[in-house]
């Protein structure tokens, strides 16, 4: 069997990879990102998309760039180079290693401002001040940090400082460890909001919205975002499962093992938006509101519940450490591709692009507030800023044409031998179904999506 040997080290088992992949799929996408787009999008047709989406691209992709990435054993960039050698390809395909190695920075630089957000909210859960707080309070709360830049750059700095912590001390070691208690901890703690949502929420509702499809709503527009959404959520596009997969020990099954990931991460975001809804309907909010939605949403129900400050300041630890391993998976690709272009040390790369992606963040965090102007894309829906023009562009155009590449690439460049002895199984009814799906559905679904967002069919 082909071997190549990653210079970053391994996972130490099967469980470490499904932990720190979840852990990377898991995060602000699913609690903070999947329930807004929801309410934007109207609902039940969106979240039916969405799990199409994950199903016929999000899915199959993610196994292909498990395999590509283990096959690789390096950075994305120099997996994408050697992959393409191998198999006698032009070698601009490394291209679309480089695409997604900069979404990924780009999306770290935004990530860090939402995760410094939550640092902001766990530390007023927790010092009491939101016991009992109103609609009114929570939505005034939300708008004075969103207006405050200082406050806003303060928290961000620190939650890059925690990311470049991390990832200087090598995925191995500081992140083997904190997944392992963090996940069981993360599902724990949802389930007392589900019950609490079902509780004092008004969960019929919330079920109503969230799984009753009309369709009347779905622009083409929702179906680019349910299709950009599901490769955000399951962190592919950007090359972090690919380099995840890098460090994949040889003999673990990637079909199964991606498989368990998508079905943890497509959980977590489901019951995140039942607790969500439940909360919002129950209190006549506004669904539709936005990236705020759950920073004005679980104040009010942690606030109402007993020993509320404590579950809302767990709950918002959690919210960061999901977000800190799924940073880590974003910074991942350019540090390692550091590592082994440049031959800095880890700590060194970590330092630099974490200091560029601080950067960028610093216009997230001018645009939420002085730099405010309005667009549209793919459709009838209004965009602000720049924040949304980066979400757009990595997420709805970076995200899914990477994600396409991947499918072209593995179903019609890379010899079928090679791709089935990665994976095994190669004569199974499984392999033969992904191979199809990878050849022919995917690439044809993300282009048809696109294309029709952009207006071209
Ligand atoms: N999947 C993460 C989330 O849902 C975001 C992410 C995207 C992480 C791409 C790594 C790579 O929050």
């Amino acid at each position: 069997m082909y071997q190549r040997i990653s210079i970053h080290g391994q996972w130490s088992s099967r469980l470490m990879f499904i932990l720190a992949a979840t852990g990377s799929a898991v995060g602000l996408g699913n609690i903070w990102k999947f329930p807004y787009l929801t309410g934007e999008y109207g609902g039940g047709a969106f979240v039916l998309v969405y799990l199409i989406c994950l199903a016929l691209v999000g899915i199959p992709i993610l196994i292909a760039e498990v395999m590509m990435g283990r096959r690789g054993r390096q950075s994305p960039v120099f997996s994408w180079q050697t992959l393409a050698a191998d198999a006698g390809a032009n070698g601009s395909w490394k291209l679309v290693g480089w695409a997604g190695m900069l979404a990924g920075l780009i999306i770290l630089s935004y990530y860090s401002v939402i995760a410094g957000w939550t640092l902001a909210y766990l530390v007023r859960m927790a010092s009491g001040s939101l016991i009992r707080v109103t609609e009114e309070g929570a939505g005034s709360i939300f708008t004075q940090l969103v207006m405050d830049p200082e406050r806003m750059l303060a928290w961000h700095t620190i939650f890059m400082v925690m990311t470049i912590k991390v990832i200087s001390r090598g995925v191995k070691k500081g992140l083997e460890q904190a997944v392992r208690i963090l996940m069981p901890l993360l599902f724990a703690l949802l389930l007392v909001l589900v019950i609490y949502a079902w509780r004092h929420g008004d969960f019929a509702q919330a079920y109503e919205f969230m799984f009753n499809s009309d369709f009347s709503k779905l622009t083409p527009a929702a179906l680019l975002t349910a299709l950009g959404h599901a490769f955000f959520t399951l962190s592919v596009g950007v090359g972090a499962m690919m380099v995840y997969g890098a460090y994949l020990p040889s003999r673990v099954s990637i079909a199964k093992t991606s498989i368990l990931v998508a079905l943890l991460d497509t959980i977590v975001a489901l019951l995140a938006g039942l607790v969500i809804f439940s909360i919002v309907f129950a209190h006549d909010l506004a669904a539709g509101d936005g990236p705020g939605l759950i920073f004005q949403t679980l104040p009010i129900a942690f606030g109402q519940m007993p020993g509320g400050s404590f579950f809302g300041a767990l709950f918002f630890l959690l919210l960061v450490f999901t977000a800190w391993t799924s940073s880590i998976a974003l910074i991942e690709p350019m540090v390692s591709w550091l590592v082994e272009k440049r031959d800095v040390d880890r700590i060194r790369a970590a330092i630099w692009t974490g200091i560029v992606a601080w950067l960028l963040g610093i216009v997230t965090i001018l645009s939420l507030n002085s730099w405010s102007f309005s667009f549209s894309f793919g459709g009838q829906l209004k965009h602000h800023g720049l924040f949304d023009v980066l979400d757009i562009l990595t997420s709805s155009i970076i995200l899914p044409l990477g994600g396409l590449c991947v499918a072209l690439f593995v179903g019609w460049v890379m010899s079928r031998e090679s791709v089935s002895e990665e994976l095994g199984g190669g004569k199974s009814i499984g392999f033969k179904l992904w191979y199809f799906v990878v050849r022919f559905i995917t690439p044809v679904a993300v282009l048809l999506v696109f294309l029709r967002a952009i207006g071209v069919v």
